[in-house]
């Protein structure tokens, strides 16, 4: 734990009992008011619905400035990362906090190449599930069933076996995607070239034949590793969140991730990017220019919302998201690809940044609005779009992962309540009782 006390105090003054509260400030000089002593010393606790003003911890994976649009990396710039790294270098930058040397690299890589087999009885697994099962349901089960072939992973106190379990992770998760995907299109299975890098690998076990191995463009394996790069961290989100909470209870690195798996899921997350493709293809269906789209997002009763846009943290533009446009201009003309959705996309865009309702509530486009434009590109089933988003995640939740079980002095996380239930009741025998 940093020391990130600042010697100042905010003062709580609660019904003449006037406490006094330490003031933190962390590295980029955001602060915060460190309530850890608040009910011991008042009774009271806060409340802060959906944690919008809390922090749950101190973290140095990840730093994110909404009003400015800054997103960084252990400090690097994604805009940097993003031009000149790949997701592999990026995923240890996250987990070990610093650039890899070229050893370090070709030690990682050596782990994800030893590491992209799953089990052989995993295979039996999937036979298991339904040929319309949401890739998102096999891939949280499916980690946790891979993690059941290795018992070293539950001796929480192995921490040399960390880097291990952690490339196996990170490379198992894109080979249980790929098996999904062809398992759901009842295809053969692909199985991983230990000769291909990391991305190339992942397209090869989507896309190739048998007998003929898939065409690697250079720019597709570019615009899909991008895609990664731009998806692997992003703070205390929702599902990093969840990955932390389950961590916080010693549970094991799989099954952490595995919970972090179904969160991202959430149509409010990272199920996003699957539901912009549908709002943009029941637009481009129904002829609306947009206008009537957006009109409806404005209005409460309606249902719908304007999909990747607005953000808890971001009130201006998701760097992700303006990267992530110019990639989509550039691959689409690449592969001399006109998608309509892309237009209809950028209309949306338009009409909403000069439309007074999303620019008073700063509501701008974020990392999902154009990713699924790219993904479409490629050739990605739109079910498969959260999957892909948890394959570029996963390095982040165990970067967030290993800060927990790093932390000597880390406690499980507890949040209280303000409970507004029924006062003291009893218990009535079923004949007495009448209806509610
Ligand atoms: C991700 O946290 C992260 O970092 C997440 C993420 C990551 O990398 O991990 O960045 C990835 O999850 C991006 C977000 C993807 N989700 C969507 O695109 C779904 C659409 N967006 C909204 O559901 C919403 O903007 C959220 C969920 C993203 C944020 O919700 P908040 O912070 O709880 O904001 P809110 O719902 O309280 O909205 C504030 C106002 C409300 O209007 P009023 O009550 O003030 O009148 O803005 C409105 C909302 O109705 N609003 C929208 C809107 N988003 C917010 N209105 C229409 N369309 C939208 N998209």
């Amino acid at each position: 734990m940093t020391d990130i006390t600042t010697g100042k105090t905010a003062k709580l003054d609660i019904e003449g009992k006037v406490i006094e509260l330490p003031i933190v400030e962390g590295t980029e000089q955001e602060r915060g008011v460190d309530i850890s002593n608040l009910r011991a010393a008042t009774g009271y606790i806060t409340l802060d619905d959906g944690y919008g003003n809390t922090g749950s911890c101190q973290s140095s994976v990840t730093f994110i400035d909404g009003d400015k649009g800054i997103l960084r990396y252990r400090g690097i710039p994604i805009e940097e990362l993003a031009e000149k790294s790949t997701f592999v270098e990026t995923a240890y930058l996250l987990i070990y906090g610093h650039l890899p040397t070229k050893a370090e690299f070709q030690r990682f890589s050596q782990l994800l190449t030893q590491n992209e087999n799953l089990h052989e009885d995993m295979k039996y697994h999937f036979e298991g599930f339904p040929s319309t099962a949401h890739p998102m349901a096999i891939l949280s089960s499916m980690i946790n069933a891979s993690g059941c072939f290795y018992p070293g992973l539950l001796e929480q106190t192995r921490r040399d076996e960390f880097a291990v379990h952690a490339a196996r992770l990170i490379s198992q998760v894109r080979t249980i995607a790929a098996f999904s995907y062809r398992k759901s299109r009842g295809m053969p299975i692909i199985y991983p070239k230990p000769t291909y890098k990391y991305t190339a690998n992942f397209l090869h076990m989507l896309f190739s034949d048998v007998y003929q191995d898939y065409e690697l463009r250079p720019e597709v394996v570019h615009a899909l590793d991008l895609i990664f790069v731009l998806h692997a961290d992003h703070e205390q989100n929702c599902s990093t969140s969840t990955v932390r909470m389950v961590a916080s209870a010693q549970a094991n690195l799989f099954a952490s991730t595995a919970a972090g798996v179904c969160a991202l899921w959430g149509p409010l997350h990272g199920g996003a990017n699957q539901a912009v493709i549908e709002m943009l293809s029941d637009i481009h269906r129904s002829g609306d220019n947009g206008s009537r789209f957006i009109a409806a997002a404005k209005e409460k009763g309606s249902g719908k919302k304007l999909m990747g846009f607005g953000h808890r943290v971001y009130k201006n533009y998701d760097p992700r998201a303006r990267i992530i446009k110019k990639a989509c201009d550039k691959l689409l003309a690449a592969l001399n690809i006109n998608d309509p959705l892309l237009g209809i996309a950028k209309r949306l865009e338009e009409g909403a940044l000069s439309d007074p309702y999303f620019v008073e509530r700063k509501l701008y486009p974020n990392v999902d609005f154009y990713s699924g434009i790219i993904m479409r590109a490629l050739n990605i089933p739109t079910e498969m779009f959260t999957v892909l988003f948890a394959i570029g995640r996963m390095p982040g939740w165990i970067a967030h992962f290993k800060e927990i079980q790093d932390d000597t002095k880390a406690r499980i996380y507890r949040p209280r309540q303000i409970y507004v239930g029924p006062p003291l009741n009893h218990y009535v025998p079923i004949e007495e009782r009448r209806v509610g």
